[in-house]
């Protein structure tokens, strides 16, 4: 359910509002900050976009896509098998899969939303983009274990999910990354905020956290070590922390065995 709203201000952000599939019953919403104000002949029908980028009918923008995606790819690039399967997890609007998809061609990369709003806008980018190696998107949550594909799959990649859902999600995130990274070295790529036992929490994350407690208790920050944990338990080791910017981490596990 769309439930942005326009804003005058040019600074101002606005946040469209998905809604998770009724039968999950609990509150998973996601927001996607998107600009405020669209030149006349950008807008489209369901969504505010960013004023720099022009966002194909039917698709939404991210701020933080725009952000995040160049040094996502640097970053992701030099992990990701040269060829192979991933399933994106919690895709959101689409940017990062067609980002994705378009610069690493020999990946077969399918992205995945619980929300049909995501997928319709994941639909309209990748319509946009055309690419061969980028396949339609599927209706998985990670809550649903029955809805799960079976893989096996190269890679799994989860951008921003993890703390904008109750903690239950990265229990299934887990077990579904278990379940489709078979061969050894498979790769699990996680990316978003976090705390650390080690690392002062930054006061610009500190700030995310309480925002985010405020709008659903059951979100916030995750403890690094507890996702450690949660993915040890499926056979999925942390060989990469990556400092990114704006304090966000890039976390890279690896399945150690069969
Ligand atoms: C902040 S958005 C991030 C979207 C995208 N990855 C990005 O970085 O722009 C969080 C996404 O998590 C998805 N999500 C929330 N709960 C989920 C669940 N249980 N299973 C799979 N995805 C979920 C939401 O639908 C939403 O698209």
């Amino acid at each position: 359910m769309f439930q942005g709203r326009w804003h005058s201000g040019r600074r101002k952000v606005n946040r469209c509002t998905f809604q998770p599939p009724a039968s999950r019953g609990a509150a998973l919403f996601c927001t996607f900050p998107v600009a405020a104000t669209a030149r006349a002949g950008y807008r489209t029908g369901v969504q505010t976009l960013d004023p720099q980028t022009r966002v194909p009918s039917g698709a939404l923008a991210s701020r933080a896509s725009a952000r995040n995606t160049g040094p996502l790819l640097e970053t992701l690039g030099a992990h990701l098998p040269a060829r192979g399967r991933v399933l994106e997890v919690a895709s959101g609007a689409g940017e990062h899969a067609v980002a994705f998809a378009r610069a690493r061609p020999g990946l077969e990369w399918t992205p995945s939303d619980p929300s049909a709003e995501a997928r319709a806008s994941i639909t309209a980018h990748a319509a946009a983009a055309a690419l061969p190696n980028l396949n339609p998107p599927m209706a998985l949550d990670v809550l649903d274990e029955g809805g799960w594909p079976h893989g096996p799959v190269e890679a799994v990649v989860c951008i921003n999910m993890i703390h904008i859902s109750p903690w239950a999600a990265t229990g299934g995130l887990m077990r579904l990354a278990g379940r489709v990274l078979r061969r050894p070295g498979g790769l699990l790529a996680l990316y978003g905020p976090y705390r650390e036992a080690e690392v002062e929490l930054a006061p610009s994350n500190a700030a995310f956290d309480a925002s985010l407690k405020g709008r659903n208790p059951d979100w916030g920050l995750r403890e690094r070590a507890a996702v450690e944990a949660a993915a040890r338990a499926e056979g999925l080791v942390l060989t990469r922390r990556v400092e990114m910017p704006a304090n966000n981490l890039t976390l890279l596990f690896r399945r150690v065995s069969a």
